[in-house]
């Protein structure tokens, strides 16, 4: 067992190890057409889809990770899997929806349909950890431990990318936008 000599070690070697895991898992998603498409649509302000993803994703394991310190259980992987694919449905969202409600409304069941496609074995709960991660700008609310954390972890990303546009968009301690380059 590794010895570290103060909380910011500790807390570096915590968020490379979710990079690490967040940069394995994620090759699935990350090869797909749709995922390089959000590389460029503008997301909130001032961030894009892909950063935003990533974002809410590392912020799912943290929330992950302070629960099960708390000795409260959760299904890690598919955690990590819905945030990748949670705003999937909302790529190309200027040619697929109407309007800003029709888009709250629709892309998470659209997020879902793309998912299923990577992950045919998808579980019903998963289906609803990632169809319902809008709550509270639709009224369907999540309903388990996972769907909460996604919610959440969406909220606070979404939360920094409107009122910090001008925030780092980090995974762990590297910049999102070394992964690109
Ligand atoms: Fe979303
Ligand atoms: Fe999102």
């Amino acid at each position: 067992m590794k010895i570290y000599r103060n909380k910011e070690e500790y807390k570096e070697a915590a968020a490379r190890e979710r990079r690490k895991e967040i940069l394995e898992e994620g090759q699935k998603v990350f090869a797909t057409d749709v995922f390089q498409k959000g590389r460029t649509q503008l997301h909130h302000r001032g961030t894009t889809v892909v950063y935003h993803t990533l974002e809410v994703t590392d912020w799912a394991l943290r929330i992950t990770e302070a629960l099960e310190r708390k000795g409260i259980r959760v299904d890690r992987e598919e955690v990590l899997i819905s945030a990748l694919c949670h705003d999937l449905g909302i790529i190309g969202r200027d040619e697929k929806f109407a309007n800003t409600i029709a888009c709250w409304l629709r892309h998470p069941k659209d997020s879902v349909e793309i998912a299923e496609e990577l992950y045919p074995d998808m579980s019903e709960h998963m289906k609803k950890v990632i169809g319902r991660h809008m709550w509270p700008a639709t009224p369907m609310w999540p309903t388990s431990r996972e769907g909460w954390i996604l919610d959440l972890a969406d909220t606070i990303a979404s939360m920094n990318d409107f009122f910090r546009p001008n925030h780092k968009h980090m995974l762990g301690d590297m910049p999102i936008s070394s992964l690109f380059s």
